[in-house]
């Protein structure tokens, strides 16, 4: 395991899922990428809400897959592990799990190792998300995992980098075959502004400090977000903002506001092969 305090990479470069984590208002990031983060945020201080909005649907659509019977999860592109994150949500409802995470940034899985040896729940591999023959015959994860009973498929913010529309498309419906009959796939994926009541200006200072680190995201039409949920049955309330994605109070974020949230969600089923 590489030791994140001694190495020059890990502390010169600011590192993405680091900066994602301070914005969530976790701790496990350095001041490179707090001063992006507060620089973002003082260009637009809605970031820190609309995450958290994430954090909410896929803490909602967790439990929804909970209570469908899914006891196993691989979440791809998790990003550093915090407070919101499925292991976390599984074990406040004390329900036995197994939760494999995946990443392509050595960061994140280095992360995930150190907070996360001694949890028997949970495995942690580096791997593509381009490459899904790769995870799902992953020999930890056939260990670890029954993939002949359903799973919960997680991909919340991370088809924004595949920025090939056709790619996209392709690499889904692999992940649609791979999958076993019952099981369901959970996406978040930014919207395009011409869909959003926010304007372009705010998205574009996203996506300009998101360069800064090297990173390019495609934010995509509603149109080509409802289609990456062919073939599966569609759950209600279907693709909508985060927000308002069964939400639980009538005052939680951005419910009032769901166009502000920039991004589009839904849950979808695989009922047949
Ligand atoms: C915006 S963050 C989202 C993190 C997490 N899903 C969440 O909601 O907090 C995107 C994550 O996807 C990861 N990622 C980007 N491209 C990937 C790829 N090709 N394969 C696997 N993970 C990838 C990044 O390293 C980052 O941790």
């Amino acid at each position: 395991m590489i030791n994140l305090s001694s190495s020059d990479y890990y502390e010169n470069i600011p590192n993405f899922a680091r900066l994602y984590n301070y914005l969530l208002g976790d701790y496990h990031n350095l001041n490179l990428e707090r001063h992006l983060g507060y620089k973002l945020s003082k260009t637009y201080p809605q970031i820190c809400s609309i995450l958290q909005v994430y954090r909410l649907f896929q803490e909602r659509g967790v439990e929804y897959l909970i209570n469908q019977g899914i006891d196993q999860f691989i979440d791809i592109g998790c990003g550093i592990p915090d407070p919101g994150s499925v292991h976390k949500i599984t074990d406040s409802l004390n329900i036995p799990y197994k939760v494999v995470y995946v990443d392509n940034d050595p960061v994140v899985i280095d992360h995930c190792y150190s907070q996360l040896y001694s949890n028997q729940n949970t495995l942690e591999i580096l791997a593509d998300l381009n490459d899904p023959d790769q995870i799902f015959e992953n020999s930890s994860v056939l260990d670890f995992l029954n993939l002949s009973k359903p799973v919960g498929l997680i991909f919340i913010n991370v088809f924004e980098y595949v920025h090939n529309d056709s790619d996209l498309r392709v690499l889904l419906n692999r992940y649609k075959k791979l999958l076993p009959l019952g099981s369901f796939i959970m996406i978040n994926h930014i919207t395009d502004y011409r869909y959003c009541s926010g304007d372009d200006k705010q998205l574009q200072a996203i996506i300009n400090c998101f360069k800064e680190l090297g990173i390019k995201i495609k934010p995509r039409s509603a149109g080509f977000i409802e289609e990456l949920f062919a073939d599966l049955e569609i759950i209600s309330p279907g693709i909508v903002h985060p927000s308002i994605w069964k939400p639980d109070l009538y005052d939680d974020l951005l419910v009032e506001n769901p166009g502000d949230c920039l991004s589009l969600c839904g849950i979808g089923k695989k009922i047949r092969e």
